[in-house]
């Protein structure tokens, strides 16, 4: 049974609130500005909560992006989260450089019910994507209590995850953030309605390729977009030029390297002879062709563009290019950026006749004017579909304040690979403490 907030004994006491705060910071002049606040939000009813019983609270918001371990860089700083945190409570949140030391600890010790202090990013500390036991006793003594309502996180096995609650098991529970989204998708992904179409796009493509093997048998199709197409392509024997790959991924606390490109390959094999339900077929296509759809629905057409020194995109570049066997899609300074029009068509015709929908990651570089019409549209299509839609992850829920479509989906889930984990079956890491 999961330990939950209402049944803890937290009043007047200094918890430690760990949040996921991994939000893409954005400049503006000379300063970081939090451009979507979501997942600051997400977190608002457990801080109220933990206010109105009188307690006072370390946050921790874990990390913003991958920072090289030991690097602080100013990216990835948690400055801006802790302002617009202030903003949105309408009271003074102390910002510290540190995780963890004597400067915190001091503060700690002197901190008065009511009273929020926010630490620095996780991972500006070397240990921390270890697990390192000795960072995570460190962090551990930081609070009495420990609420974990990092969902987004809450698969990895870090010092600040797994390695806080292990020295917590007694005095610790979720947050309301992490009730809510495990009880909504535990339903829906225990028994989704059927046909289930699983929509995966976006950048970070290594670990999310990992878990697609584990969900194949549940689900009717995989639609596939963004940079997540590029390892298939290549596994294809297809020349992807300068678009963006990331074909190693290395878990250090897991101690896993992931080759996206050779994992794309099996699941390419396996699935070869795995046919579609026919439901989710589609009685008209483009141009009157037939597409004879995949179990792994690749793009069959892309938008590319040649990349600019400094980078950006030349916009008088911008091309369309069918797949239609070609083995060189573009050159090295070139990049793949979007889905094409026919693709749109197709998925979202496939989109449409599926009873459960689950989205995660764009299908290009959607922040650019010029290669944003793939995602609005599959984003609209989702938006549209009869069926119960699930979108997940940073930059999904960013999609949906761009294109105006809040209160449009089933469920917003704020964890991109946690949803992820999830849907493949997996237990995510942290639940072993708070059960
Ligand atoms: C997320 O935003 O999905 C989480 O913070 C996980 O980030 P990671 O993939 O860098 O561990």
């Amino acid at each position: 049974m999961l330990k939950t907030l209402d049944r803890a004994d937290i009043k007047g006491k200094k918890i430690l609130l760990r949040v996921g705060y991994d939000i893409t910071l954005k400049k503006e002049g000379d300063t970081w500005v939090v451009p979507d606040d979501e997942r600051i939000r997400a977190t608002l009813p457990t801080i109220q909560y933990l206010l109105e019983q009188g307690c006072a609270i370390i946050v921790m918001g874990g990390w913003i992006g991958r920072p090289k371990p030991g690097v602080v860089e100013e990216k990835y700083k948690m400055d801006p989260v802790a302002r617009r945190l202030a903003e949105l409570l309408g009271k003074p949140v102390k910002k510290f450089d540190e995780t963890v030391g004597k400067a915190v600890e001091e503060a700690i010790f002197t901190i008065k019910h009511g009273e929020i202090i926010m630490l620095e990013n996780t991972r500006f500390n070397k240990g921390e994507t270890e697990a390192d036991p000795s960072l995570a006793r460190e962090m551990a003594k930081l609070g009495d209590f420990v609420v974990f309502d990092a969902f987004a996180q809450a698969m990895r096995v870090h010092a600040s995850t797994t390695g806080i609650l292990e020295n917590h098991r007694s005095t610790s529970c979720v947050g309301l953030l992490m009730e809510r989204e495990l009880t909504v998708l535990g339903q829906i992904l225990k028994s989704p309605m059927e046909p289930f179409v699983v929509v995966l796009g976006g950048a970070k493509v290594s670990d999310k390729i990992a878990m697609v093997q584990n969900f194949l048998d549940k689900v009717g199709i995989v639609l596939v977009g963004g940079a997540l197409a590029n390892p298939f392509f290549q596994a294809k024997g297809m020349d992807v030029g300068g678009s963006l790959t990331e074909s190693v991924f290395v878990d250090e606390a897991k101690g896993v390297t992931y080759n996206a490109v050779e994992i794309a390959k099996t699941l390419l094999s396996n699935t070869a002879r795995k046919s579609v339900p026919h439901e989710l077929i589609p009685f008209t296509w483009p141009n009157g062709e037939r597409v004879a759809l995949s179990k792994i629905q690749l793009p069959l057409d892309v938008i590319i563009a040649k990349k600019k020194p400094d980078g950006g995109f030349f916009d008088k570049t911008v091309v369309i290019k069918k797949l239609n066997g070609q083995q060189k899609l573009c050159n090295n300074d070139e990049a793949i950026l979007d889905i094409g029009h026919t693709t749109s068509f197709v998925y979202n015709e496939v989109i449409k006749r599926g009873r459960t929908i689950f989205w995660n990651g764009p299908m290009g570089y959607f922040e650019d004017f010029n290669f944003r019409d793939g995602t609005r549209s599959i984003a609209n299509a989702v938006a549209d579909s009869n069926g119960f839609s699930v979108i997940g992850g940073g930059d999904t829920e960013g999609v949906i304040a761009k294109f105006n479509l809040a209160g449009r989906f089933g469920h917003v889930s704020t964890g991109g690979g946690a949803s992820l984990s999830l849907l493949a079956g997996e237990e995510l890491a942290v639940l072993k403490y708070l059960n």
